[in-house]
């Protein structure tokens, strides 16, 4: 705790060994008046949860199962900024510690070398135009040896220590997380999401990419060319340019 720099994120820390999901844990808190920045960590999860409701694999002392509570003065509408920002956050923090080249997948995932680092899972509550709050779950695969993930995982999924070739401290990654994202918040908070959507810009390996979009109901193919001021990304189908608020993509390999 000692290590940590933030003033405001961690500065309420729920440690657990093992919980069935820190996000869950983080809303409970949240909704019972908790303060902003309080964070839940947890060795384990049994039931840690990634987005389009697939599970989350937590293995004990291996990973960064973290969530954070934000109460930030956003219109509800812009809370998927916040995927966008813990993602900026994540990305330089892994690429402090470990110089590894990883980057930004369109909306919520880091990757290095094709495969994922880190899921994303951001959940709100809001009343009326107001944010109650957001949770930020990370999910970040420190130091799981590729033979460590179940079979389905292994094409997809890495970990911060494969990319570093070396293991990388968990607390030291942990308290880069939170530094970072102190410190792209409260630039959102002062600045507007501008900066923060140039900083995404330059972080992402999802741009120019050739894509298939997986959005609710359909699926198409096209090129990212860019993200707009909600965080929608933009993708050119050769018919005209669509844009994607709530999705999945994937890159296609050239
Ligand atoms: C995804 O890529 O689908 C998002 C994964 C988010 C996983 C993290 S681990 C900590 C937090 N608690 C959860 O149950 N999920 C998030």
């Amino acid at each position: 705790v000692a290590r940590l720099k933030t003033t405001v994120l961690g500065k309420e820390i729920r440690y657990f060994s093992e919980i069935g999901s820190t996000n869950n844990e983080a809303k409970r808190l949240a909704a019972e008046g908790c303060p902003e920045g309080l964070i839940v960590v947890a060795e384990a999860q049994s039931t840690g949860r990634g987005r389009l409701a697939r599970g989350w694999f937590s293995p004990f002392g291996k990973g960064i199962w973290l969530s954070v509570v934000l109460r930030p003065p956003f219109h509800p509408l812009d809370a998927p900024k916040c995927t966008l920002m813990a993602a900026v956050a994540l990305t330089k923090a892994i690429r402090k510690v470990t110089e590894a080249p990883c980057g930004i997948k369109w909306p919520n995932d880091i990757l290095y070398e094709g495969k994922k680092l880190v899921g994303i899972l951001t959940e709100m509550s809001a009343e009326m135009d107001a944010i109650n709050y957001v949770v930020i779950g990370m999910g970040i695969n420190v130091n799981i040896a590729p033979e460590e993930f179940p079979p389905e995982l292994r094409d997809i999924a890495t970990s911060v220590a494969a990319a570093a070739g070396r293991p990388v401290s968990r607390l030291a990654l942990l308290a880069e997380v939170l530094a970072e994202l102190e410190t792209v918040y409260s630039l959102a908070v002062r600045q507007g999401f501008g900066p923060v959507l140039d900083e995404w810009r330059k972080l992402t390996i999802t741009l120019g990419q050739q894509v298939n979009v997986l959005a609710p109901g359909e699926t198409f193919a096209g090129i990212a060319v860019n993200i707009d001021n909600e965080g929608a990304l933009l993708v050119d189908t050769g018919q005209g340019v669509r844009r994607i608020l709530a999705g999945d993509v994937t890159i296609r390999p050239r």
